[in-house]
């Protein structure tokens, strides 16, 4: 019988190969297979070793070619083969990642697991736009919400708890929700004029921002047809987009940046 393999469910940051961990870095190495989903940018796709076998599993919104059992199914088979096995997520593997759905699978089945940190995509758009997600006196804490349902069923989220004038709002994979979003948020009491950023795969070459307030920010999306991964930052935090010099914001980012500033 072959050795039992292993599993590493790693954390590939939100694109931006340096944000990587050494850690990640180092298991990729390692790898007999990495198996990766959509959102790992191309920059750190190049990353997996020719040695290794790469496995698409990429699920796109209403498009699942691989379903999630099936995808936990391949981890276990890879992994009672004997494989090294990397199973590579977008951001951090703990965030909107199913990674401990994919870890319970892999537990059931008696194979070691270990979990690999990343940066969520949050973090790093925080740090590409100067943007922080808590400011004394703006933000005394920051909450990520999904702003989709399980089966495109309707949002059931805690609008009233969320309607925090002190707490940053993160949404992650909002972008079809996003009127409603904002409605329930204003119906909640929210300003009209609160900031809100939203940004398209950041820490890319690709990545693209809108600058707006919340009476505004659904028409605007609409408008501007941004591709790609999106989050939107809602909160007084982005009002301090403006006072981060330039200087400081290009340390970490690279290429060209499409902006569409509002005043
Ligand atoms: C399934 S969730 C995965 C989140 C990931 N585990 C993380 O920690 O960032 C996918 C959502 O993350 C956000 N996202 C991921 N990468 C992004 C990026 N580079 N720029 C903006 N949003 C990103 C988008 O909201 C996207 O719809």
């Amino acid at each position: 019988m072959k050795n039992q393999g292993r599993v590493y469910l790693v954390g590939a940051g939100p694109g931006d190969p340096e944000l990587l961990t050494l850690k990640a870095v180092r298991t990729m190495g390692l790898a007999h297979a990495v198996v990766y989903d959509r959102l790992v940018s191309d920059e750190i796709l190049a990353l997996i070793p020719t040695s290794a076998h790469a496995i698409p599993v990429g699920k796109a919104p209403k498009s699942h070619p691989v379903p999630q059992e099936r995808i936990n199914e391949i981890l276990v088979e890879l992994a009672q083969a004997g494989q090294t096995v990397v199973r590579l997520k977008g951001g951090d593997p703990s965030i909107f990642g199913r990674g401990s759905e994919e870890a319970a699978a892999l537990h059931a089945a008696g194979i070691p697991v270990e979990i690999i940190p990343g940066i969520t995509a949050a973090q790093g758009a925080a740090a590409v736009t100067g943007v922080p997600l808590t400011h004394r006196g703006l933000a005394t804490g920051v909450r990520y919400v999904t702003g989709h349902c399980r089966g495109d069923s309707p949002l059931d989220l805690d609008w009233a708890g969320l309607a925090d004038p002190q707490t940053t709002l993160v949404v992650y994979m909002g972008a079809a929700n996003i009127r409603e979003i904002a409605t329930k948020l204003l119906e909640q009491g929210l300003p009209t004029s609160l900031p809100v950023m939203a940004i398209a795969n950041a820490t890319t070459p690709r990545e693209s921002r809108i600058f707006s307030r919340l009476e505004t920010i659904a028409v605007e999306i609409a408008a501007a047809r941004l591709e790609g991964p999106m989050l939107f930052v809602i909160g007084s935090v982005v009002s301090l987009y403006r006072s981060c010099p330039a200087e400081v914001m290009s340390v970490f980012s690279y290429g060209p940046l499409r902006e569409a500033v509002n005043a």
